[in-house]
């Protein structure tokens, strides 16, 4: 990994009513005037739900035979372009979808259903959220905002967990992420609502509901290729899949594939603790019909 002279961490603020940071708000202008195609593919997630899984698996179901050079040149983040970001380290997330050259379009975001630029709608595309369980989620976001630069200084984890409760996190909350993407499948076709535990509970089963949903049929020596090429010790090994190309994520602090499990949060949460955020999720989550396992 490059060393390099890193900016100072950013700081949180309100954007729209969703807490913030720059780097995804510089580009503003670009991402909201966004030219989605009909054929684009957004894969859509609360940050560290399971996105460069998704993104992995989606990637060699379309290109893993068809353009084996991708999987061994170019890393997830440039194949799978992050539409709102505008680290300064590389082109904004809007030029890198622009440049793709692929059919279709592969497109992370993490927005908040409600700032998806319109043209996403408009064009009718598809759209495969990722959830996973709030604890779970959060411990994983921890981690990551120990180690990457690009986000807010996490402290301690009692202070961070209660900043999560409280939806001051970068994309805001988890809670007002999760339900309203839920709510949004409702009325939309188009939208597939994956869980991260279902997805490790059986992947195989997922892939067959991702490929009905985007209309590929698949050899089974196929999906067996793909399931096998995204598993977490084969993606954790990849510098292609594993971001160890990204200078401001220090993996000395901890790794970007870290554990991928269900449960980790047993190993983080106290007792205390867990009540606690039970509490608040029953009363945070009660007018909602989504449901999440916290084990498998
Ligand atoms: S990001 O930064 O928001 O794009 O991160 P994201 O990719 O959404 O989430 C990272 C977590 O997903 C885990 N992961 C996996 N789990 C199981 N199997 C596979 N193949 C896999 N790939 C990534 C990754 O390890 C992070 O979770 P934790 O719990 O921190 O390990």
């Amino acid at each position: 990994m490059e060393k390099m002279e890193l900016p100072p961490r950013p700081k949180l603020f309100d954007f729209h009513g969703v807490s913030m940071i720059h780097y995804f708000t510089d580009n503003w202008e670009n991402i909201q005037n966004f030219q989605a195609r009909p054929d684009d593919i957004l894969i859509a997630t609360y940050p560290k739900a399971g996105t460069t899984w998704v993104s992995y698996i989606l990637d060699l179901l379309y290109f893993g035979q068809t353009a084996p050079e991708r999987q061994a040149s170019l890393p997830i983040y440039e194949r799978v372009p992050f539409l709102e970001s505008d680290f300064h380290i590389l082109p904004p997330g809007t030029e890198l979808a622009d440049k793709l050259s692929t059919s279709p379009r592969l497109i992370k975001t993490h927005l908040p259903v409600q700032l998806v630029p319109k043209s996403f709608w408009e064009q009718n595309c598809r759209i495969v959220y990722m959830a996973r369980n709030a604890k779970d989620n959060a411990v994983s976001y921890f981690h990551f905002d120990r180690m990457n630069q690009a986000h807010p200084e996490p402290g301690d984890w009692n202070n961070f967990l209660q900043r999560f409760m409280d939806g001051k996190m970068v994309f805001g909350s988890w809670y007002d992420h999760v339900t309203g993407w839920w709510e949004k499948k409702q009325t939309h076709s188009k939208i597939l609502y994956l869980f991260y535990e279902d997805m490790v509970e059986d992947t195989g089963r997922e892939l067959d509901r991702l490929c009905s949903f985007l209309g590929l049929s698949p050899s089974a020596e196929k999906k067996e290729r793909v399931r096998r090429g995204a598993q977490f010790d084969t993606m954790k090994k990849n510098s292609m899949a594993n971001y160890s190309t990204l200078p401001i994520m220090d993996f000395k602090i901890s790794p970007f594939m870290r554990k991928g499990k269900v449960g980790d949060w047993k190993n983080h949460f106290t007792v205390a603790q867990s009540e606690q955020f039970d509490e608040d999720y029953k009363k945070k989550m009660k007018n909602t019909t989504l449901q999440f396992r916290t084990v498998v």
